[in-house]
């Protein structure tokens, strides 16, 4: 790519960055999704990061300004009222101010942090930023172990498609089939499909489920309770390891800023428990990794994208990697979400089978840190292909590269400053 056609990108992705911050913190995009979104900040402030780190860190601090009491982060921050989106705040009923949904998102807060820390021009704003959040991150990760491994089996559970990040991927499809929709559901108007196409959001079969799992929960005030209730119960591969990254990334901080009472202990412990389940995610027959149903206590049957986070985790193997390599071969550009040759493969229905800058990016920059750099490449040059040809989309269509979703999406201009503009 030359320099001009750099240059015009960084200046578009910077724009669309100042365009959706709403004072403090940012937007995914406008109309679709109007709030703070807990993972879409973190990685969001890696954007700002590139040319305004002050904004990083007052992102990622805003974010965790909304973290409730146990330590858990939401998922959606609802700063202020918009009747474009739901479910809102009076569907939550959370009683929390500001106003939050009730379950939360994959945590990569504590590797957003680390990240912009490592590469901090004004060294002194970073280390104080940093050691402002350090507790909270701990908490967040604490509430994770605590909460959601309630057994210590070293796997921590995810009790809604939306707290995956992932909402209608299709390793969720048998969990959610099994979730009998509740009769007395309130009547509800979806407003997603009023922004984009229904041919690339969730089937309302499963938004009526996501619906009867909100209600569940609420009716339980979003306790700890809802655990062991929970219809919905499973390891997803992608939250568990995110959550082992941002462990190592956890004790890297407690190394690096020196709190004499943090408990390296207690993180350590987490990493070597996590370490030892993990076998449970792979699949010895194919060399891939998937989910595991805690409820069913059995393996997804299908295997998706998110299992390559494994090398993000720290754990990917060569097995793995050339598993990846077949899975690329299959699509002009990686890294689609579902294998295209995968029955439940549909090539612009969100997750399940487009691509998206944001795994891209985990899994891409999981791979440099482990040697496999051509990999690597490929889905860092794949991205900043994808954004050049057809720009800063939601996700992009796995067959012909298209643009789908919200457009001006805040991650993608992030992923492109932080990441995807290095290609070669
Ligand atoms: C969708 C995505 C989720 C994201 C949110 C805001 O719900 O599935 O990952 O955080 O939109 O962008």
């Amino acid at each position: 790519m030359d320099q001009a056609a750099r240059d015009r990108l960084d200046a578009s992705a910077r724009k669309i960055l100042e365009d959706n911050d709403r004072g403090g913190y940012t937007v995914p995009t406008s109309g679709l999704y109007p709030f703070q979104w807990n993972w879409d900040s973190c990685l969001v402030a890696l954007g700002w990061a590139a040319f305004d780190e002050a904004r990083a860190w007052q992102e990622i601090e805003t974010l965790l300004s909304a973290q409730w009491d146990d330590g858990m982060v939401p998922h959606i921050v609802f700063r202020r009222p918009d009747p474009g989106y739901f479910p809102g705040p009076e569907v939550w009923r959370t009683g929390r101010t500001p106003a939050t949904s009730g379950i939360t998102q994959p945590p990569v807060a504590a590797s957003c942090v680390r990240r912009i820390l490592e590469r901090a021009r004004d060294r002194t704003c970073a280390e104080a930023a940093a050691r402002r959040l350090f507790p909270k991150l701990l908490a967040f990760q604490r509430w994770f172990h605590r909460v959601r491994d309630p057994g210590r089996l070293g796997l921590v559970a995810t009790l809604h498609p939306w707290e995956t990040g992932m909402d209608n991927s299709p390793a969720w499809d048998e969990a959610l089939g099994r979730i009998e929709v509740a009769p007395d559901l309130e009547p509800y108007t979806r407003r997603d499909t009023q922004h984009v196409a229904a041919a690339e959001r969730p089937t309302s079969a499963e938004y009526d489920r996501y619906m009867t799992l909100v209600e569940l929960y609420r009716a339980h005030d979003y306790g700890p309770g809802i655990v062991r209730e929970a219809p919905f119960r499973v390891a997803d591969v992608a939250t568990n390891c995110i959550l082992l990254r941002a462990d190592r990334d956890l004790l890297w901080l407690a190394n690096r800023l020196g709190p004499t009472d943090a408990p390296r202990d207690e993180i350590a412990g987490w990493i070597s428990r996590a370490e030892a389940s993990f076998a449970r995610f792979r699949n010895p027959a194919t060399g891939l990794w998937r989910s595991y149903d805690l409820r069913a206590d059995a393996p997804v049957p299908t295997a998706t994208h998110a299992g390559f986070l494994a090398f993000w985790a720290g754990v990917g193997d060569d097995a793995l990697a050339e598993s990846l390599d077949k899975w690329l071969a299959g699509t002009r550009y990686g890294l689609a979400s579902v294998r295209a040759d995968d029955p439940r493969f549909e090539r612009q229905r969100y997750w399940r089978g487009p691509i998206w800058a944001i795994t891209n990016f985990l899994i891409g920059e999981g791979l440099a840190e482990s040697g496999f750099e051509r990999l690597a490449a490929r889905l860092r040059d794949d991205t900043a292909a994808l954004i050049a040809a057809h720009g800063f989309f939601e996700y992009f269509d796995a067959v012909d590269g298209r643009g789908c979703g919200g457009d001006r999406f805040s991650w993608t201009a992030a992923m492109w400053l932080a990441w995807a503009r290095q290609a070669t």
